[in-house]
Formats: C-alpha cells, sequence, structure tokens
C-alpha cells in the first residue's frame, strides 16, 4: 500500500496483524490479571485518547477483575513529528484521587506524554500507576521511562492503524502499518 505523507507517496507495510495483535492483547491481559489491585478496588483502566481507543475496547474485554474505564485526550503530535509540547485536551477526573490506574496508551515513542500524565495523577492523588501501551519505541525515548505491560518493541518508524493515526487518518486499519522511507 501507499501514502501520502506532505504531498509524496510513502510505501507502508504490515508490521502486525490483526490475529497477531489479538493474541498478544490475550497475552498483556493475563499479565494484568495476575496483579489485582492490592485492597481489591476496581483498577480504574484510564485511556488515553484516540489512539489507545482500539486497544483499550479489545484489552478491557480481557481483564477478570472489577475495571471502570475513564479516558483522558492529549496531544503531542503533528504529521509523523512530535512537537515535544504536550496538550491536555480534556480534564482529568478527579475522581482518581486514591484510585489504583492503569493508564492505556497505544505507543510510548519519547515517553514525554507519560511522563506528563504521570505528574498530573500524581498531583491527583492517585493510589498508583501502572502503564500498558500497545506499542514501544525504545530507541526513541527522551527519558528512563519504562512501560509495565508493552504489546510490542518497535523500531524508530512511524506506525499507523489500529488506532493510530496520521494527522487523524488511519485509526480504523485492522493491524499495524509502519510508513516506510
Ligand atoms: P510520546 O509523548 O513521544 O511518547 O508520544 C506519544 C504519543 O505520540 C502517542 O500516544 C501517539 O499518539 C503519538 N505517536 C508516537 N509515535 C507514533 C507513531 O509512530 N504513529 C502514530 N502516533 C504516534
Ligand atoms: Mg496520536
Amino acid at each position: 500500500m501507499k501514502i501520502k505523507v506532505g504531498g509524496q507517496d510513502r510505501d507502508v507495510r504490515v508490521l502486525f496483524s490483526e490475529e497477531q495483535i489479538r493474541a498478544r492483547i490475550v497475552g498483556i491481559a493475563k499479565e494484568i490479571n495476575a496483579n489485582p489491585t492490592p485492597d481489591g478496588s476496581a483498577l480504574v483502566v484510564l485511556v488515553v485518547l484516540h489512539g489507545a481507543l482500539l486497544f483499550a475496547a479489545d484489552l478491557v474485554r480481557h481483564l477478570n477483575m472489577p475495571t471502570e474505564i475513564e479516558s483522558v485526550r492529549i496531544r503531542s503530535y503533528h504529521g509523523t513529528q512530535s512537537t515535544g509540547k504536550i496538550e491536555l485536551m480534556s480534564e482529568l477526573p478527579l475522581r482518581l484521587k486514591g484510585r489504583h490506574v492503569l493508564v492505556v496508551e497505544d505507543i510510548i515513542d519519547s515517553g514525554r506524554s507519560i511522563v506528563f500524565l504521570r505528574e498530573e495523577l500524581n498531583q491527583i492523588g492517585v493510589a498508583s500507576m501502572q502503564i500498558a501501551a500497545l506499542l514501544d519505541k525504545p530507541e526513541a525515548h527522551a527519558s528512563d521511562i519504562q512501560a509495565d505491560y508493552v504489546g510490542f518493541k518497535i523500531g524508530r518508524n512511524f506506525v499507523i492503524g489500529y488506532g493510530l493515526d496520521l494527522d487523524g487518518h488511519y485509526r480504523n486499519l485492522p493491524h499495524v502499518a509502519e510508513v516506510l522511507g
């Protein structure tokens, strides 16, 4: 497949198929299920919109503990480049105070979004914060950040599909594909 990026044709190659993603999500859910909240309270799944929408929807179906769902919208990217500036596009729910929170992200790139969210959640006073990311680009990390649960580690190439966008497009692809060149 070819797509246009900034007016130029770029090749796209499937990295993870629908089946591979589905199988890996079952594995991640097993890891999360092995770590129930210490006090038995419901785990608050905080979906980072819009990228993690599909991942979170499939993941929560495999969680076997009491679960609540919240969401937050943040923005950091324009085109295929991180702006480095994180914007909170919706307020974080104050009811997260004292709760055990699982942040669900589509991808960790520089890690700035996660660092930013961690600070915001600490200010609210969550009981604990864990991170589940479908994808992780370890070579791109700007700070020492590690997700607790990672679906797949990938290189630096920009990826689209299964929630991940290029300027708002391609989120609906059932697979994850990498933009080449
Ligand atoms: P970070 O703050 O640099 O870690 O970037 C995290 C956010 O940037 C993710 O939640 C995505 O929305 C977006 N992002 C990073 N890399 C990609 C990519 O390869 N494709 C699509 N979005 C990406
Ligand atoms: Mg995005």
